[in-house]
């Protein structure tokens, strides 16, 4: 006799009935991802964004039209203009005035009138204020939770973003960056639905000839707030600014050093027990 099998609340719009049509949904966790899609409002002229693919997969997978997506280190808003074309509702958060205004600019160039509601605030995600004022703006547009968290943090000092003190990149050392980024995650994480996922993107580091492996350290912190780990992606990291055209610098380097050349990070996926 067969087991009956608990109903499972459907978290997407995907029709299982026809699961063998969606070509363009992945489900290893090798993300080869080649090159940054463009176009849609996307550029890749912000030293640290993240490519538009991810935030397409994580909303494809784990939101349904309408429901709501919150990222709190939006930089130039590579979410939320998925989000407003895949019919989802989104707030973003950031420290830098920058970030905000070219994310309203890049908004109302590439969608003149989303499906749903999508705004960008300016402001510290470690501070519980900064919650206060999403939840207010979530209650005004009548969604009592979120159904989608995205954290793309600074991968530590990496790259500087702001001179800001409250700026995660600007932590003094990896303790520090640790502790501001489970507030983050302590920040939002109630604001999320039950069984609802959250989506971390992340890179380690090296420091004086040591491998920092700040994936798994955030890792820890998301699993000690009340998330089981769902999945561990590992995507291809293209060139980037910082190392375009210095492959072989790099590979000198790595093989003087006695280490290998960054080519991957993470794309990790917890769900809120
Ligand atoms: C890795 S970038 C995110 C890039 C983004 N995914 C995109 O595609 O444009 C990290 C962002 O976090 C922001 N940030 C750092 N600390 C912050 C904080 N305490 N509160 C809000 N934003 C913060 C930085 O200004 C930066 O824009």
């Amino acid at each position: 006799m067969r087991t009956p099998t608990r109903p499972q609340k459907s978290l997407n719009d995907l029709d299982l009935s026809a699961w063998d049509t969606y070509d363009d949904i992945i489900t290893d966790s090798l993300w080869l991802l080649g090159k940054r899609l463009q176009g849609d409002g996307h550029s890749a002229d912000y030293w640290g964004n993240f490519v538009p693919q991810i935030p397409y997969q994580a909303m494809r997978r784990f939101t349904k039209r309408g429901e709501l997506v919150i990222d709190p280190f939006v930089g130039l808003g590579t979410t939320l203009i998925e989000a407003a074309r895949l019919g989802r509702a989104a707030i973003g958060i950031d420290l830098q005035p920058h970030c905000v205004e070219q994310t309203r600019q890049r908004l109302t160039q590439a969608h003149q009138a989303p499906e749903a509601p999508v705004e960008v605030l300016l402001g510290d995600s470690t501070h519980p204020s900064t919650r206060a004022r999403v939840h207010a703006l979530m209650q005004q547009w009548g969604y009592d939770c979120a159904h989608l968290l995205i954290l793309h943090p600074p991968y530590h000092d990496i790259i500087r973003f702001s001179d800001a003190p409250e700026d995660l990149s600007n932590a003094p050392d990896e303790k520090a960056f640790l502790a501001a980024f489970e507030r983050v995650v302590q920040n939002f994480a109630p604001l999320l639905a039950q069984e609802r996922f959250l989506v971390l993107v992340i890179g380690d580091k090296y420091t004086r000839g040591e491998w920092i492996p700040l994936g798994f350290y955030c890792m820890e912190r998301v699993l000690q707030n009340g998330f089981k780990l769902k999945s561990i992606c590992v995507k291809d990291i293209q060139e980037n600014r910082g190392k375009r055209g210095q492959y072989s610098l790099w590979r000198y380097r790595a093989l003087k050093h006695h280490f290998y050349v960054f080519k991957h990070e993470y794309v990790m996926f917890f769900q809120k027990r």
